[in-house]
């Protein structure tokens, strides 16, 4: 099994048969078609490789459907256009299959015949974007049909909805694939920012001999959106923030921000050193919790009329181990809100004596800021106090910034899908999450699913209820 290699050599993955399931989806249509056809731009696509749309009798298209939706697909959402020598290229790889109901013996069939026309050693990797409601019968559909060799599988989240059905959705997939086998995918995980929290913190000795519990105040983690859930109302309704976000985006950022330093990159070390903090997280206690819903949310198609999901949700917790004792770590998220960020910011404490006086306006706290933002091409800005011009010693904040765009050729960049897809084939899994972990974070959840707060109803467009601000007092939110 590959892993992560931490040299400069790019690797091509070895000939593949890519299946994807759920390919009239919306999660293919933006993402997975458009990200495969850069990486074949890319030259990151392996030498030969075949790509298999596949989905149930009800949305079944010709070979010529599939090739024209994908063009469609990449000319709405991808960064490239489908024209020339690339598309054609990539257009020649693509089919559509039906999946029966019960089987799935045409597709096992066309992945065959494929195999065949690709010759000698060809690996597949099976992309399940389905609906969670339909993975546990297509996995073992798969396995019934033979799929299940010499793959390895991409599993979307959600891992369940609490503890239980994570469990229980974990024993179908190895009773059909083993764990080596197993991509289960946050795509959060994927983004160039969040993987270069582990160079930031390791690869430069300026921030982390300040990286712990003496010299950091707190820890917060937006990801604010603008977005409602239009078009998801049923998903979502079952869902709502915390589980849609917390538990399985904003938990994996923390893994990274607050992890040790693992003995190497590979997938190995890296995941016991994320696992290690979730098992020192918090169960969350809902007396720290804020959820809100937006006005108009009861009218989204499929929400129920009277429901209680939360659309917004805030909270406190702490990881509780020698490094990270007694620092408060934000967790906030929510949709219609008044900006689309995804944000950290490391809060550092003041220097123990305060030197210079503080101003009228400054109230109480006046520390640095490290804060990564994140959402795709991402920046890093550090926020320090700098003394103004002039005679007085007037103090003002000061920021150094690093934006991604502006200093490395955003031609090499990946989207999140692209990168994770591209090591899945490499067989890494480095970036992907382990079942112990999502059990672990699911079992955090436990309080908070079992005794919610009440929703609190929030104005669209603003930052969410306002007794939110208890959970950050005295600091407040820094984004703001
Ligand atoms: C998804 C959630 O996993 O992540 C969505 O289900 C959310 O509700 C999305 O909008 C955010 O991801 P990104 O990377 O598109 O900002």
């Amino acid at each position: 099994m590959s892993e992560r290699k931490a040299s400069s050599e790019s690797q091509i993955p070895e000939n593949h048969v890519i299946v994807l399931f759920g390919v009239t989806g919306d999660l293919a249509r933006r993402k997975i078609i458009p990200g495969l056809y850069h990486l074949h731009l890319a030259g990151l696509l392996p030498k030969k490789y075949r790509i298999i749309g596949t989905s149930r009798e009800k949305s079944a298209l010709t070979n010529d459907e599939f090739r024209s939706y994908a063009k469609d697909a990449i000319k709405t959402f991808g960064s490239n256009k489908p024209e020339g020598e690339g598309w054609a290229e990539f257009e020649h790889s693509l089919s559509f299959v039906v999946s029966g109901d019960d089987d799935a013996k045409a597709l096992h069939a066309a992945v065959k015949d494929a195999e065949a026309e690709i010759g000698g050693r060809v690996h597949r990797l099976l992309h399940l974007a389905v609906p969670p409601n339909a993975v546990l019968e297509l996995i073992t559909m798969l396995g019934d049909a033979g799929l299940n060799e010499n793959s390895r599988i991409i599993c979307e989240k959600p891992f369940g909805t609490d503890l239980a059905s994570a469990r229980h959705l974990n024993e179908v997939i190895l009773s059909q694939f083993d764990e080596l086998q197993v991509f289960r995918i946050d795509h959060f995980l994927g983004k160039e920012s969040i993987d270069n929290i582990l160079a930031l913190r390791f690869a430069n000795r300026l921030f982390e001999p300040l990286w712990n519990r003496d010299h950091i105040r707190f820890i917060e983690i937006d990801v604010t959106e603008t977005l409602s859930v239009e078009g998801r109302g049923a998903f979502y309704d079952e869902t709502g923030a915390f589980r849609d976000m917390i538990v399985s985006h904003l938990f994996q950022v923390l893994g990274f921000v607050a992890m040790e330093q693992p003995v190497s990159l590979e997938a190995g070390p890296l995941r016991d050193e994320v696992h290690k903090v979730f098992q020192t997280l918090q169960p969350v206690n809902p007396a720290h919790v804020v959820r809100g819903q937006y006005e108009g949310y009861l009218d989204v198609p499929g929400v129920a009329k009277d429901s209680d999901t939360e659309t917004y949700v805030a909270l406190r917790t702490e990881v509780e181990n020698t490094r990270w004792k007694g620092v408060p770590i934000y967790l906030r998220s929510g949709k219609c809100l008044k900006q689309s960020r995804q944000m950290i910011t490391i809060g550092f404490d003041e220097p123990v004596m305060r030197l210079f006086p503080v101003s009228k306006q400054e109230k109480g706290w006046r520390g640095n800021k490290l804060v990564v933002d994140f959402a795709d091409p991402g920046s890093i800005h550090a926020q320090f106090l700098a003394k103004e011009p002039g005679p007085l010693m007037h103090l003002d904040s000061a920021e150094m910034t690093f934006h991604y765009k502006d200093s490395f050729d955003s031609s090499h960049h990946l989207e999140a899908y692209e990168h994770l897809i591209f090591e899945a084939m490499l067989g890494n899994r480095s970036l992907f999450t382990r079942s112990d972990g999502i059990d672990r974070l699911w079992e955090v959840a436990a309080p908070l699913l079992d005794k919610p707060p009440p929703v609190e109803t929030y104005q669209q467009g603003t930052w969410g209820p306002v007794s939110a601000d208890r959970i950050v007092a005295p600091i407040g939110w820094c984004l703001k």
